[in-house]
């Protein structure tokens, strides 16, 4: 069975394979770890439907962004969202929310120059001598 997240249908990647397309009609994709079913799409699909079946069950990020689909294509995407992929499952994993890298925050750690090392340098050894002494 698949678990509810408020309002979030959780799926394994197991229960996603089912969906195959052959031994079971329907067709479950995962684009960036959101479940959809496009079963109804895939006569309408300008690609054509096997294109689509080709990754029946499967993750078809790679496959759709390769063909570099437009923004429309993207919104369409979104009204055959059937659920999410269990968080232990997904590609794009959350780190843990607390620890912030500079990659997270966007900025660059600090560089210093190495005059600005060597005044921080002599800094730091002041305190230390008043400590000291
Ligand atoms: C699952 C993997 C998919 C692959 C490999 C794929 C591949 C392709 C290809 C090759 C075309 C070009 C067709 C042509 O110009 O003759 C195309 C067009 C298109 N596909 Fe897909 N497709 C996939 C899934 C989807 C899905 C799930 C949707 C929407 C729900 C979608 C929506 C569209 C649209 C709207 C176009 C027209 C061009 C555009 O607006 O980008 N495709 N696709």
């Amino acid at each position: 069975m698949a678990v509810v997240e408020g309002d979030v249908q959780l799926y394994s990647l197991e229960q996603v394979k089912i969906h195959d397309g052959k031994s079971d009609p329907k067709v479950w994709i995962v684009y960036k770890d959101i479940v959809y079913d496009v079963t109804s799409y895939l006569d309408d699909h300008p690609g054509g439907g096997d294109l689509i079946t080709e990754y029946a069950g499967k993750d078809c990020t790679k496959g759709f962004d390769d063909f570099g689909h437009s923004s429309d294509a993207k919104k369409m995407l979104k009204q055959y969202k059937i659920g999410e992929i269990i968080q232990e499952e997904r590609k794009g994993k959350k780190k843990n929310a607390n620890v912030k890298t500079s990659s997270d925050t966007g900025k660059s750690p600090i560089k210093l120059a190495p005059k600005e090392k060597t005044e921080i340098r002599s800094c730091l050894n002041i305190i230390t001598c008043g400590l000291c002494g």
